[in-house]
């Protein structure tokens, strides 16, 4: 278990003053312009040595990602950090708490992040549903521009350096990066092809890097606490602390940071005093947000939650939303919701999503009422197959995963709902 000494977050249940006094107390923005002044390429190189990887789902090397940023800028292309606080993956709740608690934190993260990658400012953009979390990132900005923190000759380094905040207005689908793009240029928020990828044309055609709230809020304890001290917590390829978020039929759900690859049964029983009824009532985890495919309870028990922990079991650490379902859960209904979710979010510029998302969510319900015949589950995976991979964004991938997940765990429940033309799931009948 990660020793509180290790914590970043130290204010993540807004037990203490959130406001940039408070922050200060508790070492933010402390002489931030020393950090700034080992250079634009030590801090890059630092955070790749730290090995940070992304935390907003796809784990991809922050300090990598930064380096793919021009160190020369040309005329009328600036470049921008575009920070991603449109958090709207269902079970993801940890930028939430960032936001509302410790957005000092995201704030010092920025300017540094900005800096190394010589952006001209940076932009977050919050999700339209955050209205508190919003309130205390505007006053925040404000805070800071007050201090002397952002604006000209930020934190005194003889930077120039700008923060706008923009409210999204309820789109899952504007949380992908190059939708997010478009929606900050005030079109319609839909993606773009990649590549080019943003570093190369991202916001108002400039460089741009997108980074989730967590990614960069996380870098200011990196470069103050060295980054092998990062380095040294967690597993090879997949380092640090991490913001685990707990929901569903635990005892206490919440929102924890911890050391990654710490296995699943101890995160439960460490945090969230286990499951519900037990540990024998556990029946499946989704254990990083609705994107990836559900895990039955016997193969994840002692699995280390992280990237490659997950993958190896054939789902993923995506946001470390970790969903937990015991045995009362009709766990074919939950993935027909998650279905219909996909549908209703999808921005329908690809036909497979568009056509797919729509037509499996409609063959998952018949399947959850029995009123399907039993050949369809294969058409339904073959449909799967016909979406994943053949779309412009990962939404595609990921109304495919959770329905491939649960064909392959629990077939022999939707066989039987077919049979018996529906009914209570044959698990939970066996469990009372
Ligand atoms: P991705 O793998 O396409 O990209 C990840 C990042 O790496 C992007 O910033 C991309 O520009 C960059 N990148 C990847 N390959 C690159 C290359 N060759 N050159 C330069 N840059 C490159 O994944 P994506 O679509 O950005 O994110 C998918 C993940 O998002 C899913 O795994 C899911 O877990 C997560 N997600 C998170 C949500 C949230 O609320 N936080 C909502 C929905 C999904
Ligand atoms: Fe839009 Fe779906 Fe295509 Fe993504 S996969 S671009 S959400 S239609």
């Amino acid at each position: 278990m990660l020793d509180d000494k290790d914590r970043i977050f130290t204010n993540i249940y807004g037990f203490q003053d959130w406001t940039i006094d408070g922050a200060m107390k508790r070492g933010d923005w402390d002489d931030t312009k020393a950090l700034m002044a080992r250079g634009q390429d030590q801090i890059i190189e630092d955070i790749k040595a730290s090995g940070l990887r992304g935390r907003g789902g796809a784990g991809f090397p922050t300090g990598m990602k930064w380096s793919f940023m021009p160190k020369e800028q040309k005329p009328g292309k600036p470049s921008f950090l575009l920070i991603n606080a449109d958090e709207s993956e269902p079970g993801s709740c940890k930028d939430r708490e960032i936001l509302r608690h410790d957005p000092h934190k995201l704030l010092e993260g920025a300017l540094i992040a900005g800096f190394a990658m010589r952006a001209r400012a940076a932009y977050i953009y919050i999700r339209g549903e955050f209205i508190r979390e919003a309130e205390n990132l505007f006053a925040a900005v404000a805070q800071a521009y007050d201090k002397g923190m952002l604006g000209k000759n930020a934190a005194g380094s003889g930077y120039d350096f700008d923060v706008f905040v923009h409210r999204g207005a309820g789109a899952y689908i504007c949380g992908e990066e190059t939708a997010q793009i478009e929606s900050l240029e005030g079109k319609k928020g839909q993606p773009r092809l990649k590549p080019p990828f943003p570093a190369g044309v991202g916001l108002f055609g400039c460089p741009t890097t997108v980074n989730n709230v967590e990614s960069i809020a996380v870098v200011p304890t990196i470069l103050r606490r060295g980054p092998q001290w990062f380095f040294g917590i967690g597993r090879e390829n997949n380092k640090g602390t991490k913001l685990f978020q707990i929901s569903g039929h635990v005892n206490n759900p919440c929102v924890v940071e911890e050391a990654m690859g710490i296995p699943f049964r101890e995160l439960i029983d460490k945090h969230c005093g286990g499951i519900r009824g037990g540990w024998d009532n556990l029946l499946a985890v989704i254990p990083g947000g609705s994107s990836v495919p559900l895990v039955p309870a016997a193969e994840i028990m002692d699995v280390p939650m992280d990237f490659d922990g997950l993958r190896g079991l054939g789902s993923g650490l995506g946001t470390a939303a970790v969903i937990v379902m015991d045995k009362s859960t009709d766990i074919v209904r939950a993935i027909s919701r998650i279905s219909y979710f996909y549908k209703h979010e999808s921005c329908g510029q690809c036909t497979p999503c568009r056509e797919g998302t729509g037509w499996m969510w409609r063959v998952m319900e018949r399947l959850r009422t029995g009123d399907a015949d039993l050949s369809e589950i294969d058409m339904l995976h073959e449909v799967t197959k016909q979406v994943e991979g053949h779309t412009i964004c990962a939404l595609g991938d990921a109304a495919a995963w959770p329905i491939q997940g649960l064909i392959k765990h629990f077939r022999p429940e939707i066989e039987r709902r077919i049979k018996d033309k529906g009914g209570a799931p044959a698990y939970a009948v066996a469990a009372e």
